[in-house]
């Protein structure tokens, strides 16, 4: 009785918040969300959401409307707040004393067990375990399905004293436990889709990230006996924060910066952020600002290099504080080999979970399976929809040109199974709904051939096997460089694994999401910067938990000077890899490292043009300006742990200085000489030579003189580095020098 009342109740207040949104909505036809960015939180927060409020009706002239296009205040961690505003009032707001920035919030994506033991750090790697479980490991993702053994809490203690973050139970998410010790949610704004408002991963790739960076160890996972192995984070007896901010429609930049606002100030150690979408200036990226503000608190920021490759300046998430991820192979591959009635056999690469029933199957392709009753609109050979005869495909296996997809269609007619080509699917393993497998163009014809051939063609495709290769190289979709924002500070950073990557899944969802699929897994093999992401991320973890009070640029530098270089390498791989792919057992003890200071950032922008009020907003005191953080010298102005020079206008020749401090982070005396690598037209010198340390934390600097040519006029990349090494450690750097 009572709780009906109250749902009468609940009901009617809904109606009329309906009602006033109509009334409303006409005169607010063209206002639009804009995230108002105004740096860092002054020192009494008690006014925060009033001066928020009179900012806004100051500008928009109309208490009302202003009252209720406010969506948000941040103020946790940073100063600002979203409202919906026209156009012409997002322009006079941006030129507001107290503003850094004004941005229309956007919808950014996603960029979607052997791995760990192929960087270097097998089961039995030594570990401290009581500062690791001290660790928090914070997801800005999909949220998580909890009930995965990779998540576990058994053996785990009571959260650690510093975690002062939240956990939303509700709906299919059952609440934390003390693996993931917090779990949010966070959509400002209503975009229409009828979604489950929890923490619950309806997706799969957070799930999917959590445990890759830090989920327990858990024996015998594997998709469908595909990958089996143990599956394990980079640190598992860390503890995971997750901030739910990517929905069916994307992740919103309001979100973002809403997620940050929350994990700065919960108390998380590192943050993973696999997502990413559009390049703008560093104070309207919500990336950017949260990782910069979580850099003032020590707190790392991990973030996906992007899946727009292999076309250079596609990297995304380039700001200097953050560790840009690209993603490379490790040493296997998954493959499902075709075998041909003939006996020929062909390499296909796929996921393909279907052990085949028979023996062998009839073959066909779309040209001999045309459905030429109809009046096909499409391409036959591609096997578009409506194109095929179903009688003449059902129970065959179907050859089709094309970039997949057509499992669905082949599916749908009855098909047993398919085999397709194109010249893209060079090295990720995709997943298919019925017994499916990608192969190369040329094997593709040998196969057409057979088709036209014989009357009885016959194929059958194998179940996924793994095949062992050359590693690692940078995947074919991960971002590339050069970057423009900065454009003398080399990104990505590193590379780290993200070609099919197994890793925890949703059981809310399939192993593909696609319509018809059942497969619920517990595991599930996914490919993409994203998975590259977390994998830096638990190294970053695994490195903090040795060194606590390492800064974010001490513990990057650590992952950048000890990463190795790829096997395979093409011209300007550091453009792929920046400086190699994350070798974390190393990374412990670089030897030296290349700090950057909360101050040298703000110098660092000042020399990339920043202004008065926004220096002052950034750094809370409006006494600041630029001549308080006078810009350092050099062509980037920033103690980087690598070297690029970006030559714009068809420049051919270079001539910069770079000016580095190297901080001695081993037991104490050491002498650290250095030694060269550069290609002719390329010169590198380096003063001194020779370092020379009496003792732990003594700071040494040194210059780089850069010069060169390009000796052709087709060149347009020089790559070389230098080493700093004593007896025991090796500390590189990357130089690169790119031609637009
Ligand atoms: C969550 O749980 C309910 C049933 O309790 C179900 O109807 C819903 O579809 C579930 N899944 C998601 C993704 O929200
Ligand atoms: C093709 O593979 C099958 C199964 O692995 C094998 O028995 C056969 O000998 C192979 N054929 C050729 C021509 O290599
Ligand atoms: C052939 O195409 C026609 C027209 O689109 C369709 O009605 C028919 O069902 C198709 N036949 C088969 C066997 O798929
Ligand atoms: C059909 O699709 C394939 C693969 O996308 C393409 O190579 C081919 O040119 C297309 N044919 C026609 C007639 O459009
Ligand atoms: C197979 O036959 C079809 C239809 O006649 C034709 O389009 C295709 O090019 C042939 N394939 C090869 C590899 O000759
Ligand atoms: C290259 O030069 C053009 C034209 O002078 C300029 O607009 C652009 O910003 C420059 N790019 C970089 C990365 O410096
Ligand atoms: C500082 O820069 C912002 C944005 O570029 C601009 O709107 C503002 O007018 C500038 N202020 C000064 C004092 O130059
Ligand atoms: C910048 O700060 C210095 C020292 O605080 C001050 O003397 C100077 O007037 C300031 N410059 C501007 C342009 O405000």
């Amino acid at each position: 009785m009572k709780t009906s009342k109250n749902n009468l109740l609940f009901l009617f207040i809904n109606l009329c918040i309906i009602a006033v949104q109509i009334s409303a909505s006409h005169a607010e036809e063209e206002r639009k969300p804009y995230i108002v960015y105004m740096g860092e939180l002054p020192e009494d927060r008690k006014f925060l959401i009033d001066e928020h409020h009179s900012l806004l009706s100051k500008t928009i002239g109309d208490e009302l409307i202003a009252r209720n296009s406010k969506i948000h205040s941040y103020g946790r961690s940073f100063n600002g707040f979203v409202a919906k505003l026209l156009p012409h009032e997002a322009e006079i707001l941006s030129k507001k004393e107290g503003v850094v920035s004004v941005f229309q919030n956007k919808v950014q994506k996603l960029l979607t067990t052997r791995s760990w033991d192929f960087l270097g750090m097998p089961l039995t790697v030594r570990r401290k375990r009581e500062t690791e479980s001290d660790m928090i490991v914070a997801l800005l993702d999909t949220g998580i399905w909890i009930q995965s053994p990779s998540f576990n809490d058994k053996g785990f203690g009571p959260p650690p004293a510093k975690w002062k973050g939240k956990c939303m139970k509700a709906g299919n998410f059952t609440g934390c436990n003390n693996k993931v010790i917090g779990a949010q949610f966070f959509k400002l704004q209503n975009d229409g889709q009828e979604e489950e408002k929890s923490p619950a991963d309806s997706d799969g790739h957070g799930t999917h990230t959590a445990s890759t960076a830090a989920g327990n160890s858990v024996h015998g996972a594997s998709l469908y006996g595909i990958a089996e192995g143990t599956a394990r984070g980079g640190v598992p007896s860390a503890r995971l924060a997750i901030y739910k901010i990517c929905w069916i429609m994307g992740c919103t930049d309001m979100d973002i910066l809403a997620a940050y606002d929350a994990a700065i100030a919960d108390g998380v150690d590192i943050i993973s952020v696999s997502l990413g979408g559009y390049p703008r200036d560093l104070f309207e990226d919500p990336i950017a600002i949260g990782s910069f503000h979580a850099m003032k608190k020590g707190i790392l920021t991990s973030c996906a290099a992007g899946n727009d490759g292999p076309d250079l300046e596609t990297i995304e998430n380039v700001a200097p504080w953050i560790l840009t991820v690209a993603a490379t192979s490790i040493d296997r591959r998954f493959e499902a080999p075709v075998t041909l009635g003939n006996g020929e056999n062909f390499t296909g690469i796929a996921i393909n979970t279907f052990e085949p029933k028979e023996r062998m199957y009839s073959l066909t392709n779309g040209a001999h399976a045309q459905n030429i009753s109809g009046n096909p609109v499409g391409n036959i050979s591609a096997c578009d929809y409506g194109t095929l005869n179903q009688n003449k495909v059902k129970g065959k296996i179907v050859y089709c040109l094309g970039n997949g997809g057509q499992d669905l269609i082949i599916g749908e007619l009855g098909g047993a199974g398919i085999i397709m080509s194109n010249e893209f699917t060079t090295d990720i393993a995709f997943p298919n709904l019925i017994p499916g497998t990608f192969v190369s163009v040329n094997d593709g014809e040998k196969i057409d051939k057979y088709i036209n051939s014989t009357r009885s063609a016959q194929a059958v495709i194998s179940k996924t096997i793994t095949a062992y290769m050359t590693a690692p190289f940078v995947a074919s979709f991960s971002s590339r460089g050069p970057q423009t924002l900065s454009s003398n500070i080399l990104k990505p950073d590193i590379a780290a694994p993200g070609l099919d990557i197994l890793a925890a899944y949703s059981e809310l969802t399939t192993m593909t999401a696609e319509q018809g699929d059942k497969r619920i897994v517990k595991y599930n093999i996914i490919s993409g910067t994203s998975m590259a992401c977390p994998h830096a991320s638990g190294a970053a973890a695994y490195v903090k938990s040795f060194h606590p009070d390492w800064s974010v640029a001490a513990i990057k530098s650590a992952l950048m000077t000890t990463a190795k270089s790829m096997k395979i390498k093409p011209v300007g791989a550091e453009l792929a890899s920046g400086s190699g792919q994350i070798n974390p057992r190393v990374a412990l003890h670089p030897g030296l490292v290349y700090d950057i200071q909360y101050d040298n950032y703000i110098s660092f922008l000042c020399g990339q043009g920043y202004n008065k009020s926004a220096i002052a907003m950034l750094t809370g005191n409006k006494k600041y300006n630029c001549s308080s953080f006078p810009v350092a010298k050099g062509a980037d102005g920033l103690n980087y742990p690598s070297i690029h020079i970006y030559l714009n206008n068809s420049k051919t020749s270079f001539s910069e200085i770079f000016y580095r401090t190297v901080t001695n982070v081993g037991i104490g005396k050491s002498v650290y000489r250095a030694s060269i690598r550069s290609p002719k037209g390329l010169s590198v010198t380096v003063v001194p030579k020779i370092l020379t340390f009496d003792s732990p934390n003594q700071k040494r600097s040194f210059k780089v003189m850069v010069k060169g040519k390009f000796l052709r006029e087709s060149s347009w990349v020089l790559s070389g580095r230098i080493v700093w090494s004593d007896s025991k450690h090796n500390v590189r750097s990357p130089i690169l020098v790119f031609r637009s």
